[in-house]
């Protein structure tokens, strides 16, 4: 980690991502997420915050034993407890880093921590050497850094490069920076510690003043060599600086920034669409880099120069973000080898039994669309080859409705080979099915939220329906796909029903060591 003008992606998709307010991700999305950040190739994935509940250090462990190639990290306050519990769940991995933060701005030490400015400084030096003890790459943050008083947060800096910390984090926790100020503050920082040579200075921007990229690149201009950031900018209140809108602005103005980053580019747009899925945060259509309409160009004047010569109007290739122009595609001829070939080609390399999965989801599409896209297979294999297992399965639906009739639904599930049935009435056609669901299932949800998306275009596109359920006082994302909206909402239901189900046997199965 030697090379002044490399920057290190640290992302936190997986921990202050998921903070974000009605977000929650069960262990197999947050795996499956960490694989993608791996391939994407982040530097360092912060895999969450193994203290904070028993499924997070089971998430954490996992990810960990699991993910090679970045660097996981793991979340814990400046304390034994904490930083025990944490090395516990990251022990097993390649490369593992303890990830310790205190605050040190007044605001935090008066009416959070009730401490002195000299206790703090005693408690993040102990808290260093305590996790240097157990792991060789230790960060420590100083929590609402930006907030903080310049020649204290310099001393603390200090004495924790001093205790071993490798990488020090100096964080907007609040977003209140703006950008000229914040690389300012960087600067002084850097000039203000002796040993700051011995370190990796980290920069996390959170985005209240829409401002968070603008001031992570603001600290890289000054000095900065780590920065934080997660997929689609998800995190506490407004978020984090937007992990492709930083590597996107390092990679098309490199002439300006003049630093190097080792990322595969083609896995950008892949990950945002996984992420945005599992999660159930949609991406807003204009977002810089990954909002659908980043690439689409509206008015004449505009196109005819694209068409001429693309450089006119266009900055960056979809290309080299990996989202495909092409995105023609197999049809219901199309055999089992050109389907494999093809996932391949997409990135989705899967084993046997995932691509039998796969390609019988295939057939059943392709019995209902004359052409399976691109977007078809992404959100088949999310649907099929990930998704957890089912205890309810929907075997029929029947709905009616319409202006004259109370709306009713008919449903049948599979539950361990048997068939069982009701029928409701409801609100709506969704409404029924779900209710009909309930009676079956006598698990009751009710649903926050329910978003319907079209997977590419054309009458015949796939309806894509993602729910937000609670259930027992925990949130559920659900998500199901069909031809049929009614359909997809229902699977969507039912979808987080069985997530519900999924943790709650296995809780009951488990210690939460394993
Ligand atoms: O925003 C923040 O200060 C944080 C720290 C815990 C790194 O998320
Ligand atoms: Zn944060």
């Amino acid at each position: 980690m030697d090379d002044k003008n490399r920057v290190y992606l640290f992302d936190t998709t997986l921990r202050d991502g998921e903070q974000s307010p009605g977000v929650s991700l069960n262990e197999e999305e947050k795996l499956e997420i960490a694989l993608q950040l791996a391939r994407l190739g982040v530097d360092i994935i912060e895999a969450g915050f193994p203290v904070s509940s028993p499924g997070d250090f089971k998430a954490v462990k996992r990810i960990a034993n699991v993910v090679k190639g970045s660097v996981i990290a793991g979340l814990c306050r400046a304390n034994r407890i904490d930083i025990d519990r944490t090395w516990e769940a990251l022990k097993g991995a390649e490369s593992p880093r303890i990830h310790t933060f205190l605050a040190t701005s007044p605001i935090h030490l008066k009416y959070k921590l009730h401490k002195s400015r000299d206790e703090v400084l005693v408690q993040a030096v102990e808290a260093v050497k305590y996790a240097k003890r157990y792991c060789s790459d230790v960060e420590f943050s100083a929590e609402d850094a930006s907030r903080s008083d310049p020649d204290y947060l310099a001393l603390v800096v200090e004495k924790v490069i001093e205790a071993g910390a490798t990488t020090v984090n100096l964080p907007d926790t609040v977003g209140y920076g703006v950008p000229e100020e914040f690389g300012t503050f960087i600067k002084t920082i850097m000039n203000k510690v002796s040993n700051v040579d011995k370190a990796v200075i980290s920069v996390h921007c959170h985005d209240d003043l829409g401002m968070a990229v603008a001031n992570s690149l603001a600290g890289i201009l000054n000095g900065a060599r780590q920065v934080e950031c997660a997929v689609n900018g998800i995190g506490e209140r407004a978020g984090n600086a937007s992990l492709e809108e930083i590597i996107m602005a390092l990679y098309t103005r490199q002439a300006f920034y003049n630093k190097e980053i080792n990322i595969n580019y083609g896995e950008i747009y892949r990950t945002s669409r996984l992420v945005s899925t599992l999660t159930g945060m949609s991406v807003q259509p204009n977002k810089a880099i990954i909002g659908k309409n980043a690439f689409l160009h509206e008015s004449g004047i505009h196109q005819d120069g694209v068409l001429k010569e693309r450089s006119t109007y266009e900055i960056m290739s979809p290309e080299l973000i990996g989202l495909s122009q092409s995105n023609l595609v197999l049809g219901k001829h199309s055999g089992r080898h050109a389907f494999k070939d093809h996932m391949e080609e997409l990135g989705y390399v899967l084993a046997e039994d995932e691509l039998d999965k796969a390609f019988l989801g295939f057939k059943e599409i392709a019995d209902k669309k004359k052409q399976v896209t691109n977007d078809d297979l992404e959100a088949l294999v999310k649907d099929r080859v990930w998704a957890i297992p089912e205890r309810f399965s929907l075997t029929y639906l029947h709905v009616s409705s319409g202006t004259a009739v109370i709306p009713t639904a008919t449903v049948k599930l599979e539950i361990d080979n048997m068939t069982f049935e009701a029928a409701a009435t409801g609100d709506g056609p969704v409404d029924a099915g779900c209710k009909a669901v309930d009676k079956i299932t006598d698990i009751y949800g009710n649903m926050l939220e329910y978003k319907l998306n079209a997977i590419g275009a054309g009458k015949d596109a796939l309806g894509e329906v993602l729910s937000r359920i609670n259930i027992g006082g925990s949130v559920y994302n659900g998500r199901g796909l069909s031809t049929d909206i009614i359909e997809a909402s229902v699977k969507s239901y039912i979808n987080a029903i069985n997530k519900y189900y999924y943790e709650k046997h296995r809780d009951t199965k488990s210690n939460g060591e394993h």
